[in-house]
C-alpha cells in the first residue's frame, strides 16, 4: 500500500467577486528607449502615490532617452536607481523595487509570482516587435511574455511616428494576444494649459487600464468643460 499523499493545504474560500478588492496592486513598469520618458516617470509617481507596489525595469536605451528628455540620470545599478527614485517620489520603504534587465531571478520573470498588471511606457518599436515575436530575450520582454501567457493586463504605450506596416502588424499581433495598445495621444477637449496636462491625460488612461485609482483630471461627463475664452460670447 503506497503511503498516503500529503494533505493539500486547505484552499481559502473563493473570493466574492462582487466585493471590490482593496489590497494595493503590484504593478510592473518598464521604461524603454522611445521618446516619452516623462510619461513613464509621471506614471511611476502616480503608482507610488496610489500605494501600489512597483517593480521597475528599464533598458539602457531608456537611460539615454531620460538624459535627453528629463533632468534625471537613471543609474545603471538597480539599487542606486531604487534609492534615487524612491526619494524623488517619496515611496514607502520597500514599495519600489528596481530590477536589472538581465535579472532572471526576479519575480516578474515567472508566471508563478508575477505582478497584477504591467505597463511598458514608453514602448519602442523594437521592444514591441520582440514581444510580438515571443523572444523573451531580456527581463522586459520576458515579463511581458508572462503577462500574455497568464492572461493578465499588459499595457503598451508605443511611440513612433509614422508607423510602418511592420510596426502596425506587430501591434496588431500584440492586441490580438491580449495586450492593450495605448498610444500617447492626448485629447484636447479638456483644454490643456501646459505639457503636464498632456502627460497626465495619457497617464490617466494607463492607470485606468491598470485598475489603479487616480484623480488626474475630470472624466468626461463629470464636470462640464468651459469653452475657451475666444469662443465665449
Ligand atoms: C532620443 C531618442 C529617441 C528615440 N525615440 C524612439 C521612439 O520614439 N520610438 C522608437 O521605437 N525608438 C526610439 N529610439 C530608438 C531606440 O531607443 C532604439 O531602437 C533602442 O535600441 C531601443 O531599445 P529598447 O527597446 O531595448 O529600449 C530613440 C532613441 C533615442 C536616442
Amino acid at each position: 500500500m503506497p503511503p498516503p499523499l500529503p494533505q493539500c493545504r486547505q484552499r481559502p474560500a473563493k473570493p466574492d467577486y462582487n466585493v471590490r478588492m482593496t489590497a494595493p496592486p503590484t504593478i510592473t513598469l518598464a521604461f524603454t528607449g522611445a521618446s516619452g520618458l516623462p510619461y513613464g516617470l509621471r506614471l511611476l509617481e502616480c503608482l507610488l502615490a496610489s500605494e501600489s507596489q512597483v517593480f521597475l525595469v528599464y533598458s539602457p536605451a531608456a537611460q539615454v532617452v531620460a538624459r535627453h528628455e528629463t533632468d534625471l540620470t537613471l543609474p545603471a545599478q538597480p539599487h542606486a536607481a531604487a534609492a534615487l527614485l524612491a526619494e524623488r517620489y517619496r515611496a514607502r520603504p520597500g514599495q519600489l523595487t528596481v530590477f536589472g534587465r538581465e535579472d532572471w531571478m526576479s519575480p516578474i520573470a515567472s508566471g508563478s509570482n508575477t505582478a497584477d498588471a504591467m505597463a511598458i511606457c514608453p514602448c519602442t518599436m523594437g521592444t514591441a516587435g520582440a514581444i510580438a515575436a515571443g523572444l523573451a530575450d531580456n527581463l522586459i520582454e520576458r515579463a511581458a511574455d508572462v503577462m500574455l501567457k497568464e492572461r493578465r493586463p499588459l499595457v503598451l504605450v508605443p511611440r513612433e511616428t509614422p508607423l510602418s506596416a511592420i510596426h502596425l502588424e506587430n501591434l496588431l499581433k500584440l492586441a490580438r494576444a491580449g495586450a492593450v495598445i495605448l498610444p500617447p495621444s492626448p485629447g484636447f477637449y479638456g483644454h490643456p494649459q501646459e505639457i503636464g496636462d498632456l502627460v497626465d491625460f495619457v497617464v490617466a488612461r494607463v492607470l485606468d487600464q491598470l485598475s489603479v485609482a487616480h484623480t488626474l483630471g475630470p472624466r468626461w461627463g463629470e464636470a462640464r468643460v468651459a469653452p475657451p475664452a475666444t469662443e465665449r460670447t
